[in-house]
Formats: C-alpha cells, structure tokens, sequence
C-alpha cells in the first residue's frame, strides 16, 4: 500500500499545506500548522458503527422551556443581542483596543448587578483600582457587582464553583486568560482556544451568561483567531473610529436572534450613552453643497440610518500609480464601481487619486450604497455639487445596471421625515413617496447625466 501522504491544516483558517511551514500562507497567522491523520489509515483500523451508545432522537415539535431574556439595562445592547441576554449563551464581544468594550460591559454588569442580579466582572487586563476608578467615573460605584483581576482560568472556575453560580460572567479579555491545561503563552491560538473552551463550558453547564471580551486584529478577525467564533453562541462587534464620538454594536452571528440590528452608541466623558435615533448622526453639518458629497439613507435592521459619502479625486500630473484610499466602505467594491464607470460610462478615474470617506466614522456594508457612492464620485469628478436636500441609493451591477434594493419606501420615508425633497435610486420602488420627489434609474449613465444636469 502506497504510504499516505502527509498534511497540514492551519488551526486558525483552516487551509490545507502539503509542507509544514512557520507561518500559514494563507492567513499569514504563526505555528498554527498541525499534522492532520490521513483518513485512510482511520478507515483502515475502525469501524465506527459497532460499540457506542445509543442516541435518542426527538421530535422537532416536542415542548422546550422558552428562552427567557434578561436585559442587560441598556437598550440599544439588548436590541443589538436580538432582545437581551441568554442564560447560557456565550457572547464574543469584539471590537479594537480603546473602542471602549470595557466601558460597555461594565455598564451592563453593573445594570444588571441593580437589577438584582449576581454579575461577576474578571479583568484580566486592567487592576481592580483601575476598574473602580473607571467605574467611579461612569456613576457605578454603588452597583452590588463582584469584581476581581485574574488571569488563571482554573483559578477563576474554582472561585465560581464554590458558591452559587453567577446570572453574568464577563471575562476582559480572552486574550489575557491562562490555562494550565495546556502549555503557551496568553493570547496564543491554542491558550485563547483552551481557555476560552473551560469557561463556556462551566457557562453551559451552569446556565451562566458569559461574555469574552476579544481584540481585534487590524483585519477585522478577532485575534485568537476565527477558533473561538464557532465556539460561542453570539459573535459581536463594537465598532467606530476612536477619533469619533459614535460607536455601533453589531452582530456577525446570533444563534438567538436577527444578525442585522444594530446598537447605537456615543462616547462621553461619563462613558456611553445610547442613541435611539440615530437616523441624522453620520450627516456632517452641510450648509452649503459641496462636490463629491452624497447622502445614502443605510438600513441598519429595521432602522434607517442617513450617512453621508464623501469622495475626492485629485488629478495626478506625473505617471505615478494614482492611490485609492477608503475609510468606512470595501475597497474591493469601490474598485469595482470606478472600472464600471469607466468602462460603461467613459469616464476616466486612471490618471487620479481617488479618495471615499463615509462621515462621522460609520462602517457601511449596506450594498445599497453603490448609487450614492457613484454620485460622490462623479460629482467629485466633474466639480459639480449634488443638491443638498437629495439622497441616493441603489444597487450597481457589472453591466452599469442600477438594481433593486430592499425596503425603498422605509428609506425613503426617513428621508423625507428629516426634510430631504428628492431622492434618486432604483426604477422600480414601489409605492412613490409623496413629500420627496422621486426619480428612478435604469443605469449608470442615467446617473451621470443626472449629475451633470444639476445646477
Ligand atoms: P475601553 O472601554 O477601555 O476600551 P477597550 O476595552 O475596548 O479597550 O475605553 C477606552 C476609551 O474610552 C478610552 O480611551 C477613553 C474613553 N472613555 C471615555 O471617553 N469616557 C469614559 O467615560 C470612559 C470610561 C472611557
Ligand atoms: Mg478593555
């Protein structure tokens, strides 16, 4: 029998190397590759169908004890989380250093020690000094919250098992807990992985909220890395420019509830305050039209959101690479839109520099915000300023098709509510709005001349 090749999988992605290497080739992550058995010699030396126990199977309809909710005293984290927090269920809170996480969670633990409660806080990162002070800070200091600096997970697990368990656990950060299962540093994969797998467990099996706090790396994945996304019931992300004011709580995974509600949040000096309608955060005080400015009415769950876009082209003189800078939108999808503008509608984006920024520190995945970025871009293009009071939206396709998005009416209706009078978008969006004048798009270059036909 030939002998079976050997493989490496990356425990951080996944990928499949023939060769061992230092660092996975694909997300670039380090000694993360491990020896996997070839199934051929499994299949080989067991038959797995002889020798285990019986498993029972259930209908899909037998009765189950309904999910009760508890609020963690801020509304617009509740809402995010799909209405409140599961006893039981494992949250990954992520989000950059400084963004303000620990902020959040001592807020909610302390909301939900008032309410009467028992919430356990475990930092890891900062001394109980430091979180009292901070709490001090917030107006929080009487809260009944148990609260203590440690990084052993066994310690952790012993003090919590010897007294009854706790309503919610927030460990700050998984990145800084040890466990002596298994050698490494913190915050290596295998450590955040092991760790992070001891304290959902005694969460599961103690009908305890849990809540890991997660850095982000700078691509967006939460360090330690995609391994504890599966693990856990609900992934989050905090997220905002820390030079900027507002910050949004988002699901990228809920095993309870809707993934597109969003919290929204402001950065104080007496620490986060929510935002219930945050419809006209992300509009920088226009008064007078500006090129390159547009506005996307952005639907957030069933909320929508005004943003505003900003685009700025600069003409480059020398045969330099022109740059394309994008904060706020995929960089991927702005290369898109300006090879279909340039190719669809013959306009010339190669000999500049391009620049995107979505205002006020939003992060758009909205894909109804093509249109809107395509009128900042011709407007910054020809020099030619959009009218103030106007919003665009739409889908763009290869072809320079604009194409349908959902909930036309629910945006537009916002729109008019905060006294916007005209809107441009998809051809085909039902019902008309009364108090906004509306025009429909078939294509891109309905849009460039519409751009062009503006005062
Ligand atoms: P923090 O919660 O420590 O962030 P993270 O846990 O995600 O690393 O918050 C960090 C920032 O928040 C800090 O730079 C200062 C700011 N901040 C305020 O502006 N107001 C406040 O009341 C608090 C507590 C923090
Ligand atoms: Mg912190």
């Amino acid at each position: 029998m030939a002998k079976p090749k050997r493989r490496y999988i990356c425990s951080a992605c996944g990928s499949v190397a023939s060769r061992w290497q230092g660092q996975c080739a694909d997300c670039a992550e380090w000694n993360t590759l491990v020896e996997d058995v070839p199934e051929t010699k499994f299949a080989a030396q067991h038959d797995l169908s002889t020798g285990g126990r019986a498993i029972r199977f259930e209908a899909l309809d037998a009765p189950t004890r309904p999910v009760q909710r508890r609020s963690t005293g801020l509304e617009e984290f509740d809402r995010a989380l799909g209405g409140g927090i599961v006893p039981g269920s494992a949250i990954l809170m992520g989000g950059e250093p400084g963004i303000g996480k620990s902020t959040l969670l001592l807020q909610a633990a302390a909301a939900v020690a008032k309410a009467g409660a028992d919430a356990v806080y475990v930092s890891g990162e900062e001394a109980t000094g430091q979180v009292r002070l901070r709490a001090g800070r917030l107006g929080l200091a009487d809260a009944p919250l148990r609260l203590a600096a440690a990084t052993s997970v066994r310690d952790i697990l012993t003090t919590l098992a010897e007294g009854t368990p706790p309503a919610l656990l927030v460990v700050d950060s998984i990145q800084t807990m040890h466990s002596d299962m298994i050698e490494g540093a913190p915050g290596t994969v295998s450590q955040v992985r092991a760790s992070a797998f001891e304290l959902i467990r005694y969460a599961k099996q103690n009908d305890v909220a849990l809540v890991l706090v997660g850095h982000v790396t700078k691509d967006g994945n939460i360090a330690g890395p995609r391994v504890l996304e599966h693990m856990v019931d609900v992934v989050m992300s905090f997220e905002g420019e820390r030079s900027h004011q507002y910050r949004i709580l988002r699901a990228l995974k809920n095993r309870f509830g809707a993934v597109d509600e969003i919290g929204v949040f402001a950065m104080e000096g007496h620490g986060l305050s929510q935002v219930s309608n945050p419809s006209m955060l992300f509009l920088s005080g226009r008064e007078q039209p500006v090129a390159g400015s547009a506005v996307f009415p952005a639907l957030e769950g069933t909320r929508p959101v005004l943003v505003e876009i900003q685009a700025l082209i600069v003409r480059l003189q020398s045969g330099a690479t022109p740059r394309r800078a994008v904060v706020g939108w995929d960089s991927g999808r702005l290369a898109m839109l300006l090879a279909v503008l340039e190719s669809r509608c013959g306009l010339n984006f190669s000999t500049a520099e391009v620049y995107l920024n979505v205002a006020g520190g939003y992060r758009l995945s909205d894909p109804a915000a093509d249109l809107a970025v395509a009128a900042a871009l011709i407007s910054a293009l020809a020099d030619k300023p959009l009218p103030l009071r106007s919003i665009w939206f739409g889908e763009v396709s290869l072809s320079g098709e604009i194409r349908p998005v959902s909930h036309a009416s629910l945006r537009l209706k916002e729109a008019a509510k905060l006294g916007f009078d005209s809107g441009s978008g998809p051809a085909d969006v039902g019902q008309g709005v009364a108090k906004l004048s509306y025009s429909g798009l078939s294509g891109l270059s309905g849009l460039v001349d519409r751009v062009m036909a503006t005062a």
